[in-house]
């Protein structure tokens, strides 16, 4: 890839859309907050954990991210984990970013609902105010986890009801469909909520499709297995629903045995309003412009797939259309140079 297209990836303004919040926690900041609230880690060093993440597969990954996680007991540890996020995001040129916070991590470990939210939520608002970046967040329920326990967790978000927008369905794929939170979800959209779920990352492309029609979300996370089932396909392409893909993600959890297998440049070809994420940057070697930068090296990708992949981040985001107007407009203006 030509200096002039790194360059360009790096400095086209874009919005993230998938990003666990949970997953931007380095190991350093890991160590750093054991340390603080005197948590005993099972890793003697940064390095040692840094030399865990060696994954086959998704729940090997999540096995560590949950234990990573353990760490964060206080509000203000929340607001650091989120602030280093955004500071990153901001230096990557994320304008707007939708970020997942997982609430039952917490809260099972007897850590307050409100402490969660409240820590991510202030650090969103400085940097709206530093950085004039705009954000928002989406809850996620855990699928491991049951129904039942998924409408006590939205029991203990309604009296934050405004500091997030919307909900989603991650943790282990395989297994776990999204039909099993079908009224659970009916729930959250009686509620004006915001509706995605994870679905064709691991799980077979009839995950995506009851995602669709018994959930009714708006967006899929991951999606990558559509392409399996064309009929499928064509009607993501259709009616335009947006799949926020995570490439390094997708590499480290072997979802393509390398960077060169990926099908990013395939789902574009296909039609589909594809985005470029980077889930959980601390543990999948990169943010969301190692992404970028990753895929265009790897793929015959070009300045008009940049163009359309920042396009596509502002058009698949939860923003009112005037906003989006002047993020898309600002994008148009930067691929004119
Ligand atoms: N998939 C499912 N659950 C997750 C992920 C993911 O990539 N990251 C954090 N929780
Ligand atoms: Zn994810």
């Amino acid at each position: 890839m030509d200096a002039a297209l790194r360059t360009r990836l790096q400095q086209m303004p874009k919005a993230e859309l998938h990003m666990h919040i949970e997953g931007s926690l380095e190991p350093e900041l890991i160590f750093a907050l054991a340390k603080r609230n005197g948590v005993a880690l099972a890793y003697p060093s940064v390095d040692a954990l840094r030399r865990a993440y060696a994954f086959t597969d998704l729940q090997s990954f999540l096995d560590i991210y949950y234990a990573g996680a353990s760490v964060l007991l206080k509000e203000q540890d929340f607001y650091d984990m989120t602030w280093a996020y955004l500071q990153r995001a901001h230096a990557d040129n994320v304008r707007h970013t939708e970020m997942f916070f997982d609430p039952q991590t917490h809260t099972e470990r007897g850590v307050p609902f409100a402490t969660v939210i409240d820590g991510i939520y202030r650090a969103l608002q400085d940097a709206r105010q530093q950085f004039g970046m705009t954000g928002a967040l989406i809850m996620c329920f855990l699928r491991h986890l049951s129904e039942e326990e998924a409408f006590a967790t939205l029991e203990q978000s309604l009296p934050h009801r405004d500091k997030f927008i919307g909900v989603g369905l991650d943790s282990s794929e395989r297994g776990h469909p999204p039909e099993k939170f079908a009224r659970v979800f009916a729930r959250c959209r009686e509620l004006g909520l915001h509706l995605v779920a994870h679905a064709g990352e691991e799980g077979p492309p009839e995950y995506i499709r009851t995602a669709l029609d018994v959930l009714h979300v708006e967006r899929i996370d991951h999606g990558v297995r559509c392409l399996e089932d064309a009929a499928l396909t064509e009607r993501l392409a259709r009616d335009k629903v947006p799949l926020t893909v995570c490439p390094l993600s997708n590499v480290k959890l072997r979802v393509f045995d390398k960077a060169a297998d990926h099908n990013l440049l395939k789902l574009l070809d296909a039609g589909l309003t594809v985005t470029v994420n980077s889930d959980d940057p601390a543990y999948f070697g990169g943010y969301v412009n190692d992404n970028f930068v990753q895929m265009f090296e790897s793929l015959p990708l070009e300045k008009s797939h940049a163009h359309r992949l920042a396009r596509n981040s502002f058009a698949a985001a939860f923003i009112d259309e005037a906003g989006k107007r002047k993020y898309l407009e600002e994008v148009d203006a930067f691929f004119e140079r």
